[in-house]
């Protein structure tokens, strides 16, 4: 069914808040964008890391097959100067969404742990891209102590190996090529198929399936916000497109919502 071609009809925080105020069955979907202001590059702003880096270079089987593209990726990780980013105020006021109970839960695309590290309990995120926390076997897919592999790594185990099977290890980031997490996509759908409205943050919506979430909600009828600097590939669809930074325009709008 091809969704309804809906105008932004507003683009202030209040007016948005005019749309949303008897929602309360939220669904929050995050990309890059909402963590730029914690330090984090995006990949297709103004300064996106796709501007400089090539995406096909972050591929499942490059991993897999190249063990210089392993060794430079551990060590970036466990670097002992790695910078330590922490969650700004889009991310806080998602949190007082979800504590206030407006929401269903947030759907993520990023990798970073700042929706948790903000406040927002693991029960009410979805990381659909997975996360750059854990550690994986390769070969068998089960989670391995990930201070186990820091303290190999640092007595120069440069690609370290399964201590039970001796396969190749990897991040539970999902690379390109690789399936989404089976338990996340699963939560999200629920989750979309839930809620009564859609906020999106820092993405351009340009990226499948994660996309399909909002655009479905979108494409039902109920309303579906966009907060975002620059254009993204559904403005089209909002009923709301308000340009802005995520740590400017969240509080506002979550405060609206909140005081009622
Ligand atoms: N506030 C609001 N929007 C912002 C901010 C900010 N502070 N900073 C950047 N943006 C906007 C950018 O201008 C851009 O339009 O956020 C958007 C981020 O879009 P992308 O870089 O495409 O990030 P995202 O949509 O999350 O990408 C999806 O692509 O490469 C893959 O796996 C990767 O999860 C990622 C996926």
């Amino acid at each position: 069914m091809t969704p309804p071609i809906r105008l932004a009809a507003v683009t202030t925080v209040a007016a948005a808040a005019g749309r949303l105020s008897d929602r309360t069955r939220i669904l929050v979907f995050t990309g890059a964008g909402i963590s730029t202001e914690s330090g984090i590059p995006d990949f297709r702003g103004p300064h996106g890391l796709w501007k400089r880096l090539d995406p096909n270079d972050f591929t499942l089987e490059r991993w897999v097959t190249s063990e210089s593209f392993r060794i430079e990726a551990w060590g970036r990780r466990f670097a002992p100067d790695r910078p330590v980013y922490r969650p700004n105020d889009g991310h806080r006021a998602i949190a007082d969404l979800w504590r206030t109970g407006h929401m269903i839960g947030c759907i993520t695309q990023n990798i970073d742990g700042l929706h948790q590290a903000a406040g927002l309990p693991d029960e009410g995120v979805a990381e659909v891209h997975g996360n750059a926390s854990g550690i994986v076997c390769y070969a068998e897919g089960h989670d391995v102590d990930v201070d186990d592999v820091r303290s190999r790594w640092e007595d120069g185990e440069t690609d370290p190996r399964c201590a039970g099977c001796g396969s190749i290890l990897k991040s539970t980031t999902v690379l390109f090529g690789e399936n989404l997490p089976p338990g996340a996509v699963a939560r999200a759908q629920g989750w979309t198929d839930g809620a009564d409205a859609v906020i999106a943050v820092g993405s351009t919506l340009s990226v499948y399936p994660a996309a399909y979430f909002p655009l479905e909600i979108a494409g039902r009828g109920d309303p579906f916000v966009i907060v975002n600097e620059g254009p993204t590939d559904h403005d089209r669809l909002a009923t709301v497109r308000i340009e802005g930074k995520a740590g400017d325009v969240l509080p506002e709008l979550v405060g609206a919502l909140i005081a009622g």
